[in-house]
């Protein structure tokens, strides 16, 4: 106790040093207050990505069907009846009197999943959402280029929850440049990885089940990926890794249909 007080002072001192030295620096301070979403993101305006879903287990998630969310299989804990998650939808901040707040009837975790790739499940609601739905990638047409990520997990590694959507933008990299990061960790044919060489922007913990997506051909969006793990977050030479979407789109599908 005594120690935590000293400490607390110290903090306290070295708190007051910063503020004065970054009075000092030319900086204004609203760019140290920037946020940060995901990593090195800003915020989605309200209505940006309507078919972006808060999974009330701390994960994310994307309407697949009106009342289907498309997540991580890591993010659910097995399959079948389950009535105790809240999916919110149709705002993007968390707080907002307007959200929608849906529960769940059905969990289907992918079949077989261990752990290791194959990491997407099907959340059924207890209610339609009356909002756009996102489509997923059937073939690997789109499974290159620029690809957008959003999420409310952490906007730095280790810290905490935002109450606000934020997004950004991550490149494509290639399953032989990703695997010089992850080796036989990477399941290259039901992974997909994204993030800049210098890292600084990726997903983090708490967006795991959001969709990382981009435009097709019709201008549309489309699903290519499923937050799914990393080495830390936004770390140089570590990619995020995300669950290869057009690799499972038909069995998605099928589970979907019988849900
Ligand atoms: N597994 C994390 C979650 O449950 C997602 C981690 C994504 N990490 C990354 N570096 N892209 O939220």
């Amino acid at each position: 106790m005594k120690l935590l007080k000293k400490i607390g002072g110290l903090n306290r001192a070295f708190a007051t040093v910063a503020v004065a030295l970054a009075a000092l620096s030319l900086q204004p301070l609203s760019a140290h207050a920037a946020p940060q979403p995901v990593v090195g993101g800003t915020r989605a305006a309200q209505g940006e990505f309507p078919f972006m879903v808060r999974l009330s287990m701390g994960c994310g998630g994307a309407l697949y069907a009106k009342n289907i969310v498309l997540t991580a299989a890591h993010c659910v804990s097995g399959s079948g009846s389950n009535t105790s998650i809240t999916a919110t939808a149709g705002v993007v901040d968390l707080r907002s009197g307007s959200a929608i707040k849906v529960k769940s009837t059905k969990v289907l975790q992918a079949p077989g999943y261990n752990g290791k790739g194959r990491d997407w499940a099907l959340i059924k609601l207890a209610q339609p959402i009356d909002l756009p739905t996102l489509k997923t990638a059937t073939t690997t047409a789109y499974n290159s280029g620029d690809f957008t990520v959003a999420g409310w997990g952490a906007a730095r590694e280790g810290g905490g929850q935002q109450r606000h959507l934020l997004k950004a933008t991550v490149p494509f990299v290639d399953d032989a440049t990703c695997e010089q990061a992850y080796g036989s960790d990477l399941v290259p044919g039901e992974e997909i990885c994204a993030g800049f060489p210098q890292g600084g922007v990726d997903t983090c913990q708490g967006d795991s089940g959001g969709p990382m997506f981009r435009k097709d051909d019709t201008g549309a969006y489309v699903q290519v990926g499923i937050v799914s793990w990393g080495q830390g977050c936004a770390r140089p030479g570590y990619p995020g890794v995300y669950t290869e979407v057009s690799t499972f789109a038909a069995d998605i599908a099928r589970a979907a249909s019988g849900l």
